[in-house]
């Protein structure tokens, strides 16, 4: 610290987004680190890509000519369930269906293999666990969190940081708890919006499942966009720095969101020092870092912001890269793990496709209709029937998801898994083909399309903040839609279901899905009902549990609404937590 001059010290407080950046701006300011926002990805977006443009950032950040002092940067992205921004990337369910599986040591072993396949990629730092306790399933970030129950969710959080960081050696990536603090309990589950609770709730509801995070030694936690009783958490000095830094001893990095600091104030350098001065030691810039440098530069000239403090969060950073070895590594080219095959390898999928099937809830079951037999004459229909895109979700290949097959390289869709174990199944997506002569059971897979963020939310209307869009405000910034009613959200889909079963047809329906939803025309209408959730690439894990190989072992981690309601309280519930079905 003592050989580096301010600007240096400044410049490593900055995380750019890599498509407004080059390793000539890493070499000549130094930043501390570079993301990807969802979707911004380097040439043919293939791990070779990746390891080369990383190559190019850490030969940049470690140039000592002219006497600049070496200091390696560190890449960040949100592989938040699997490496899902690079085509090719093991794909598994998304923390909702991972919720479902209670199973702790699963989670460990999904980590440590995310883990190796973002170090195939050359990074070393991913946004990941997200540790929301979502109270209202109307929020667009629903799937994103593992339940609603805050001691599922820190049974959770250590094993994740640990398969992930590992003994911090070379087989492991940095961690991060995010989003500090409440992002899942906002009034009507707005995304960014503002959560009202009195500090015994907080702590006891979103703070929970941090203290187990940090006793895994999390190196990085990430400040929310979410307002605390109408203050904005990106420049809360109570809960950065008086909990979270003082009283539970956090010691590593306080980043931002993506231009979250930006929403403090309408004048940028006064957000700026509201932020850094109430905690954040990192700001992540989508576009302009050059105003964030040259706003820091200025505070500090004009004492608004101390040099303690900017020591502080300074020696934060440099503790982390010390703490991960970062200065005893070889460029990302020569690592261990760079384009290692173990990258979307038989054996990743095969955890990941563990995972689907432990996630599976099965909600309703007359009896008769599982497990299917493997020579039924099955008719499998539904617009997510045959859709790799649509079981990843959002934060998969773009920011909110893809759709078809196309993007997802390797992997199977539930169509492609059922092909392969039962010889007379047949497909017809729209059902028309439904002939009670010629099958035995229609497999019908419904619900919901890729989203991420605000744009998942399900609101009256209005407009919905966005995030890490990459490329900046994308012009979908409109909610999802207006109910979790599915047959008004969806009406494809109970028109489907309701038109086979009328030809005498029993239906077991699979639900894709980001949350629970008000289904009970769909559920009425289907002898059995699978959710799904968001099961990622490996969609043969569903029809190993639809055709008997194994029996169904998830139990919601979340309350099914009985009505379409804002409020939880009014909504009612169907299911309570924990509840799940099986087949024998
Ligand atoms: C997004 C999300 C955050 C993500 C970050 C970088 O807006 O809020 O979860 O890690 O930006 O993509």
């Amino acid at each position: 610290m003592d050989r580096m001059t301010l600007d240096q010290k400044l410049g490593q407080m900055i995380m750019a987004e890599r498509a407004s950046t080059t390793p000539d701006n890493v070499r000549e300011f130094g930043f501390g680190a570079v993301l990807s926002g969802g979707g911004s990805a380097p040439g043919a977006n293939l791990p070779a890509d990746w390891v080369a443009m990383n190559d190019a950032y850490w030969m940049a950040s470690v140039d000592d000519r002219d006497g600049r002092l070496p200091i390696p940067l560190l890449y960040a992205i949100d592989a938040i369930h699997g490496n899902a921004n690079v085509l090719g990337a093991t794909v598994f369910p998304h923390n909702i269906g991972l919720g479902a599986t209670h199973d702790p040591d699963l989670i460990e072993r999904l980590a440590r293999m995310c883990a190796r396949e973002v170090l195939a990629t050359g990074l070393d730092w991913t946004f990941a666990p997200t540790l929301a306790v979502v109270g209202n399933v109307h929020w667009g970030r629903t799937y994103e969190s593992f339940s609603s129950d805050p001691r599922l969710v820190a049974s959770y959080a250590d094993r994740y940081v640990r398969g992930m960081q590992g003994d911090l050696g070379r087989d492991s990536v940095i961690a991060c708890a995010k989003h500090w603090v409440g992002d899942g309990g906002t009034t009507n589950g707005e995304d960014q919006g503002n959560t009202v609770l009195p500090e015994s709730e907080l702590d006891r509801v979103h703070i929970t499942p941090y203290f187990p995070a940090l006793e895994a030694g999390v190196l990085t936690v990430m400040a929310s966009f979410n307002s605390w009783n109408a203050e904005k958490c990106h420049g809360h000095y109570h809960l950065l720095t008086e909990v979270l830094k003082q009283r539970m001893g956090f010691d590593g990095i306080i980043v931002s969101d993506w231009d979250g600091i930006d929403q403090l104030s309408d004048d940028y350098n006064e957000a700026l020092r509201l932020s850094v001065n109430a905690g954040i030691d990192m700001i992540m810039v989508s576009v302009d870092w050059k105003r964030c440098l040259d706003g820091l530069r200025q505070l500090v000239d004009d004492g608004l912001v101390s040099m303690e403090r900017i020591d502080d969060a300074v020696r934060r950073v440099l503790s982390v890269k010390a703490r991960y070895g970062l200065f005893e590594r070889v460029r990302p080219s020569e690592r261990p793990w760079a384009n290692h095959d173990s990258f979307g390898s038989a054996a990743h999928r095969a955890l990941a496709r563990e995972a689907v099937r432990k996630s599976l809830v099965l909600l309703k079951h007359d009896g008769s209709v599982l497990p299917v037999s493997k020579a039924a004459r099955v008719l499998v229909a539904g617009k997510n029937a045959d859709n790799r895109g649509h079981q990843c979700g959002g934060f998969t290949v773009a920011w909110q998801g893809v759709s078809g097959a196309e993007q997802i390289v390797g992997g199977t869709s539930i169509w492609e898994g059922i092909r392969a174990i039962a010889p007379n199944a047949v497909l017809s997506l729209d059902g028309s083909d439904a002939n009670a002569a010629q099958h035995d059971v229609a497999i019908v897979v419904i619900g919901e399309t890729p989203y991420a963020e605000g744009m998942g939310d399900i609101r009256r209307g209005g407009r919905v903040a966005s995030g890490s869009g990459f490329g900046g405000p994308t012009s979908q910034l409109t909610p999802y839609g207006k109910t979790i009613e599915l047959a008004e959200l969806h009406p494809e889909d109970v028109a489907i279901i309701e038109a086979i079963g009328a030809k005498g047809i029993p239906v077991v329906t699979v639900m894709l899905s980001g949350r629970p939803l008000v289904v009970n025309r769909e559920m009425e209408a289907s002898c059995a009902f699978v959710a799904a959730w968001l099961p990622g690439s490996e969609g043969q894990g569903v029809a190993d549990v639809l055709f008997g190989d194994y029996d169904f072992h998830g139990t919601l981690s979340f309350a099914w609404p009985k009505q379409a309601r804002m409020s939880p309280k009014a909504a009612g519930m169907l299911f309570p937590r924990g509840f799940g079905m099986r087949m024998a």
